[in-house]
C-alpha cells in the first residue's frame, strides 16, 4: 500500500492541506457517501421551524452553514434538537410565531441562511432583528434582497445604503408585490417567496433563467399554495398560509459530489462511484457540462427520494476536451465553477466560462481567487469580467495556494492538487467545513 499522500498541519486553528501526489501506482477508487444538501438542509430546518408540528429530516449536512440556521431559528424559539444525519428533529412553532431574539442573529458565513431569513424576519409584525456574519458575508450584496423586500414596505436598515450586514429590520405586514428579478438566483427568489407565506394576497417572483427549485418543492410539500409557469420562470405564493411539519430526507449535495466527479475524470486509472446524490434538473449543470468535455460518467439507481430525484454516479477517467460554459447552464452549476476550471485545465484546448459574474460576489471572488491560484500552479487561466478562459493541457506543479477561507476553493485547490507534481499546500482549508466536512477523510480514503 502506498503511503498516503496528505497530511494536515494546524496552525491557530487554521490548518494547511499538504498534498503529495505519488511519482506512480496514483489513482482513484471506491464508493463515496457524500454529505447532505446544503440548500435543502436550510430549507428543511427553516420551514421545519415555521410550520406547525413537528419536522422530522434525515441526511441534514451537518456543515457550519447550516449549524448557522439551527441557531438562528433556536434563538427565535424554534425547537431543534442536536444536529445528526439520522435524525433531527424540529418542533415548529407555527407561521408569524418567531419570538424576538434577544441578541443579534449570527449567520457565520452563510448567505442562504442570511438571506433567506431576512424575508422571514421582515414578515414577522412587531418583532425588531438584528442579523450579521463573518466578514466573507458582512461585505456580500443584500441589496437584491432588501430592495424588493423595500419594495413589499420592509423596514430594514444597514451598512453602504442598507446593503451590507449587520443589518436591523423592523417587522411588518408586507404588501404582495410581482418581482421580476434581475438575476437568476434562488436565494433572492426564496426571500421572496418565504416573505410572501405570511403577506396576504399573491407574492409572485419572476426570474430571468431558472435557478434550483428547492424551496418551491419543499414549500408546497409543507403545503404553502404556491403555483409554478415554467414558461415565464414565474412562482406565485398565496398568503397567508399554513405550514405543516413533514418528514424530510436530504440527497447528497450534487455540489460535494462535483469534486469527486472531476477528481474521478482527470486522475488516470480512476473510477469511483458517487452514492445517493441528488440530482434535481436545476442542479444538474455539472453533469451537463462534464458531458460536453467528454467524461465518461453514468447515472445507476436512478429514483425519487421524498420528491427530490436522486442517483449514484459512477465516473471513469478518460481524456477531456475544452467546452464553452455560459448562458442558462450558469445558473444550473453555479456553485461548481471552481472545479469546473480544475477540469479545463487538464482538457484539450481553451474552455470559456461566461455570464458567471456572479461568482465575484459569492463567499470570495470566485474568478479572481482560481485565476490566481491555478496560474501559481503553472496552469493558463485569464480572467474575463464575468468569466474565465482556461488552456488546458499544461501540468501543473505542486506549490502553495490560498483558499481565501472559502470552502469550494480550498476544495477545487485539493482536488487540483491530485494532478500535480511534487507537493501543494492549501492553506486555510479548514473552510472545507462549511459544506463538507469529512472531505479529507474521504480524500484519503479514495487515494487508498
Ligand atoms: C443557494 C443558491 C445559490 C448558491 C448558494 C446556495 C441556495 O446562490 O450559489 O450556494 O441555497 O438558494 P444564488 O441563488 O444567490 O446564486
Amino acid at each position: 500500500m502506498l503511503a498516503s499522500p496528505f497530511a494536515v498541519e494546524t496552525i491557530d486553528r487554521q490548518q494547511n492541506l499538504i498534498v503529495t501526489r505519488p511519482q506512480t501506482g496514483f489513482c482513484l477508487r471506491g464508493r463515496i457517501r457524500i454529505p447532505g444538501d446544503k440548500s435543502i438542509s436550510h430549507r428543511a430546518l427553516m420551514l421545519g421551524a415555521l410550520a406547525t408540528g413537528e419536522t422530522q429530516i434525515q441526511g441534514l449536512l451537518l456543515g457550519e452553514d447550516p449549524r448557522s440556521t439551527a441557531s438562528c431559528f433556536r434563538a427565535m424559539g424554534a425547537e431543534i434538537s442536536e444536529l445528526n444525519t439520522d435524525l433531527v428533529r424540529v418542533k415548529g412553532i407555527g407561521l408569524g410565531q418567531l419570538q424576538e431574539p434577544a441578541d443579534v442573529l449570527d449567520a457565520g458565513n452563510s448567505g442562504t441562511t442570511i438571506r433567506l431569513m431576512l424575508g422571514i424576519l421582515a414578515s414577522h409584525p412587531e418583532r425588531f432583528f438584528t442579523v450579521t456574519g463573518d466578514s466573507s458575508l458582512r461585505s456580500r450584496p443584500m441589496s437584491r434582497v432588501v430592495k424588493p423586500l423595500q419594495q413589499m414596505e420592509a423596514q430594514i436598515w444597514g451598512r453602504k445604503g442598507n446593503s451590507l450586514a449587520p443589518l436591523a429590520i423592523q417587522g411588518q405586514n408586507l404588501k404582495p408585490i410581482h418581482y421580476q428579478s434581475p438575476i437568476a438566483s434562488a436565494q433572492v427568489k426564496s426571500c421572496i417567496l418565504l416573505a410572501g407565506l405570511m403577506t396576504e394576497g399573491k407574492t409572485t417572483v419572476t426570474e430571468p433563467a431558472l435557478s434550483r427549485d428547492h424551496s418551491e418543492r419543499m414549500l408546497q410539500a409543507f403545503g404553502a399554495q404556491l403555483s409554478v409557469d415554467p414558461q415565464t420562470h414565474s412562482v406565485t405564493v398565496t398568503g397567508p398560509a399554513q405550514l405543516q411539519g413533514q418528514q424530510v430526507v436530504v440527497p447528497g449535495d450534487i455540489s460535494s459530489a462535483a469534486f469527486w466527479l472531476v477528481a474521478g475524470a482527470i486522475v488516470p486509472d480512476s473510477e469511483l462511484v458517487i452514492e445517493n446524490v441528488g440530482v434535481n434538473p436545476t442542479r444538474t449543470g455539472i453533469l451537463a457540462a462534464l458531458e460536453m468535455m467528454g467524461a465518461d460518467i453514468q447515472l445507476e439507481n436512478q429514483r425519487v427520494v421524498a420528491g427530490e430525484p436522486v442517483a449514484d454516479l459512477r465516473v471513469r477517467s478518460g481524456g477531456l476536451k475544452a467546452c464553452t460554459i455560459a448562458g442558462d447552464l450558469i445558473p444550473r452549476l453555479i456553485d461548481e465553477i471552481p472545479i469546473l476550471a480544475v477540469a479545463a485545465v487538464f482538457a484539450s484546448g481553451t474552455t470559456i466560462i461566461r455570464d458567471a459574474a456572479e461568482l465575484r460576489v459569492k463567499e470570495s471572488d470566485r474568478l479572481a481567487a482560481m485565476a490566481t491560484e491555478l496560474n501559481r500552479m503553472g496552469a493558463k487561466v485569464t480572467e474575463l469580467p464575468d468569466g474565465l478562459e482556461i488552456t488546458g493541457g499544461t501540468a501543473l506543479r505542486g506549490t502553495e495556494v490560498d483558499s481565501y477561507t472559502d470552502h469550494r476553493i480550498a476544495m477545487s485547490l485539493a482536488i487540483a492538487a491530485l494532478n500535480a507534481s511534487g507537493t501543494t499546500t492549501i492553506s486555510r482549508a479548514e473552510a472545507a467545513a462549511i459544506s463538507y466536512p469529512d472531505f479529507i477523510p474521504t480524500l484519503q480514503q479514495v487515494c487508498q
